[in-house]
């Protein structure tokens, strides 16, 4: 079994590269099935979600070609078939491809996606708008049937603004006849860089980036070629972790709008950075201040940022409250992060209370997500000693290269 293994407390500096976005990548490769031709998209991280949706285009006998950073994808012999339950249950971003072969094929069925298991993750949202499109929904054991004669547009309000409901709607609507009006809509980058690709494969997609999305459906989509917006979920964890340990510590490859949540968060906390057009460079502070944090949906401080900020929050002086909002179960990484030294109760599942400044002690400890793994991580590195992470796969799930980047800036951190 792999597992990380940390000695804590080196200085980092130099450079680190972000890649692209994982929950964009993970849009725009189901999508790229709704084309007529053939797609590329750049920037794709090397990271296991990313081989789990390979898995799942080959398997639907799409063709395929990953070279370094380049997926190109040739949906023209493909077959719609049921997608096996093991290969569904690897991500969460498995039910883009029932929504893409929906859209395409008026027919799909398709057992329960997978993910991270921070909460309960229902997926109603997602199914209301394929029934508001004209789509019965069948549900047999754990695997969904779903049959439209055809999809209309219509109009469509969400509960929540949720993420997935807003690009499975999109995925359903952008072939179907006349137009469809998602109010309520997600406003996260994640979505702008979708309806970007399809619109630049000839969809008609507004309003991306708004709570009101208007989607006038098209019947062929003809070929285009995308990049991957930088993933802010991974910037963000870098600046944390160069904020503990930096020493003009570089991130590249930044879209700072889409992080300025964080970073008015660490300013506020008295970290101190450079912020370009592209990168930001931060280096360690002593005297940091207690902050609260509340987790809301874009443009609001995302849940993804909210257990990697935990280790910053245990260096500052004072009582940080934390309040989760989006998700019931995203405190797991709490426990371990208090057997390092940590001194965070939980109350209710949803607030965290962060006793500051206690020194960290390295440990064993065990990932039970991909955002908690990354936590603990940081704790590791700003640890005394050394610290073993079990279950890394949650971790090598979301962040592309993540030992090597950070050994480049000296860290000592390696699989083993
Ligand atoms: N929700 C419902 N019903 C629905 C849909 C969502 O109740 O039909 C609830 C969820 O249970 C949750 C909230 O609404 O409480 C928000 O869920 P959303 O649909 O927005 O999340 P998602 O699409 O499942 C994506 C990311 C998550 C990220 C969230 C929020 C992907 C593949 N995943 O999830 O990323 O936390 O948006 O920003 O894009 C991660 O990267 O670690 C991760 C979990």
């Amino acid at each position: 079994m792999t597992r990380i293994r940390i000695v804590g407390g080196f200085e980092l500096s130099g450079e680190i590269e972000v890649s692209g976005s994982k929950n964009s990548a993970v849009a725009l490769i189901p999508a790229s099935l709704l084309c007529d031709e053939k797609v590329e998209i750049s920037n794709v991280p090397n990271i296991s979600d990313v081989d789990a949706l390979e898995e799942i285009l080959l398997h639907l006998n799409v063709q395929v070609e990953r070279k370094e950073n380049s997926l190109k994808i040739d949906p023209s012999k493909i077959i719609n078939k049921v997608i096996p339950e093991n290969l569904s249950q690897k991500l969460r971003a498995s039910y883009y491809f029932m929504s893409a072969l929906l859209g395409k094929y008026k027919h799909v069925e398709m057992y329960f996606p997978g993910g991270c298991s921070i909460g309960e993750r229902p997926i109603d949202q997602t199914l209301k708008g394929y029934r508001a499109l004209g789509a019965t929904v069948i549900r047999k054991d754990n695997r969904y049937i779903i049959d439209a004669p055809k999809l209309k547009g219509a109009k469509l309000y969400l509960d929540m603004p949720s993420v997935g409901a807003t690009v499975n709607t999109i995925l359903a609507s952008v072939k179907a006849e006349g137009v469809t009006i998602i109010e309520n809509a997600a406003k996260e980058p994640e979505i702008v860089n979708i309806a970007t690709f399809l619109n630049n494969m000839g969809a008609k997609i507004k309003g991306a980036g708004t709570n009101i999305i208007t989607i006038t459906g098209v019947s062929y989509l003809h070929s285009s070629f995308h990049e991957v917006i930088p993933d802010r979920i991974e910037a963000g964890t870098y600046l944390i972790i160069g904020s503990l340990l930096g020493k003009k510590l570089k991130i590249k490859n930044i879209i700072p709008s889409h992080i300025e949540s964080l970073t008015s968060k660490l300013i506020e906390a008295g970290v101190e950075m450079t912020i370009s057009s592209d990168s930001i460079t931060v280096s360690r502070k002593n005297n940091y201040r207690a902050i609260n944090i509340r987790t809301l949906p874009y443009p609001g401080f995302p849940t993804d940022l909210q257990q990697p900020l935990i280790p910053f929050l245990t260096q500052c002086q004072g009582i940080s409250i934390v309040e989760e909002t989006i998700y019931e179960n995203r405190f797991q990484n709490i426990s371990d992060t208090n057997r390092m030294g940590a001194d965070i109760i939980v109350k209710d599942n949803n607030l965290a209370q962060v006793s500051g400044i206690t020194p960290l002690y390295g440990k064993n400890v065990v990932a039970t997500d991909l955002r908690g793994g990354a936590s603990l991580l940081i704790c590791g590195l700003i640890a005394e000693g050394i610290t073993i992470i079990d279950n890394i796969n949650y971790i090598l799930r979301g962040y592309d290269s993540i030992c090597e980047k950070l050994t480049r800036v000296g860290a000592k951190i390696e699989l083993i």
